[in-house]
């Protein structure tokens, strides 16, 4: 089924929507993204996406398409148009489309940023096959820019080791940076040891998850322990259990690390557990 897809101001079919060769999101990867999912028709930790959109575009001094109250509208119509009951909403805002190829940033006032928004429906996203069976994970270096607190559509490393990954027949890659994991290429990383759950702490080093922030509130909450420290593979390799936390994936149990299998190789009573929490719990607060 074609989409109908948001490109600056319009809804339109997806094979009718354009953007200039000359977008700086193109050209540059000149842009941010969010990515929000939907459940039961409604959008899952809405406000968390859409303050950090905009602390995205203020570090990298870029204008908004539109007022962020007016992105909830454009989320809940597309929603709508696309018969959303479960998947994602994908947003991203670009630098906009000067008249040419310049290093140099576009005049604002002249070069509009330009705003794209479509649905992905995914109708098992709650409750996937892969949550059931839990991931393996590699690790691989972390060679990305030093901003990864900025959600800028700069996907091609994290890209290359899902590719890198997929290839030594795992199911992702652990980014690590030092000898410490930073996050995972899509996801934030986690591992369970007694009952201790241990996250990196955030800075620039890592995204700030909007779903990290929920789970370990949910955590807290369940009176479960968390420490926000970082963690290398070794200690990785002895963990009780491990898992990844993202908008697309919720939370993702993972089995093995580096080819070591976690515990007895299914996903771990935490993890279960979190994701369970954190499903009702959004479900409940999704607008
Ligand atoms: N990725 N770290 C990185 C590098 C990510 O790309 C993501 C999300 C996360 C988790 O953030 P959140 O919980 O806010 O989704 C952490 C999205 C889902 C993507 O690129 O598709």
């Amino acid at each position: 089924m074609s989409r109908i897809v948001f490109v600056n101001g319009e809804y339109l079919p997806e094979a009718e929507a354009k953007i200039s060769i000359f977008d700086r999101g193109f050209l540059m990867a000149d842009g941010v993204y969010e990515v929000t999912s939907v459940l039961d028709g409604k959008l899952i930790d809405f406000a968390g996406h859409t303050k950090r959109l905009q602390r995205s575009l203020d570090e990298l001094e870029m204008r908004a398409y539109c007022d962020m109250d007016e992105l909830l509208a454009i989320h809940r119509e597309l929603v709508d148009l696309n018969e959303i009951n479960e998947g994602l909403v994908y947003l991203q805002v670009t630098r906009g489309a000067p008249n040419d190829r310049d290093f140099v940033f576009p005049d604002p006032e002249t070069t509009p940023p330009t705003m794209v928004l479509f649905t992905q429906n995914i109708p098992n996203l709650a409750d996937s096959a892969a949550s059931k069976k839990g991931n393996k994970i590699i690790s691989i270096e972390d060679l990305r820019w030093h901003r990864r607190d900025i959600k800028t559509v700069q996907l091609l490393y994290p890209s290359m080791g899902k590719m890198i990954a997929k290839k030594a027949g795992a199911d992702d890659a652990w980014l690590v940076e030092d000898g410490m994991v930073t996050e995972g290429t899509s996801n934030n990383a986690y591992i369970v040891k007694g009952n201790k759950i241990i996250t990196r702490q955030l800075s620039n080093d890592i995204l700030h998850g909007i779903t990290r922030a929920a789970v370990l509130r949910f955590a807290r909450e369940a009176q479960m322990v968390v420490e926000e420290r970082s963690f290398s593979m070794d200690e990785a390799k002895e963990a009780d259990e491990a898992f990844t936390t993202s908008a697309s994936a919720f939370v993702m149990p993972v089995i093995e690390v580096d080819g070591v299998m976690l515990g007895d190789g299914t996903p771990g009573p935490i993890a279960k557990r979190l994701r369970e929490i954190y499903l009702e719990e959004s479900r409940k607060t999704a607008i």
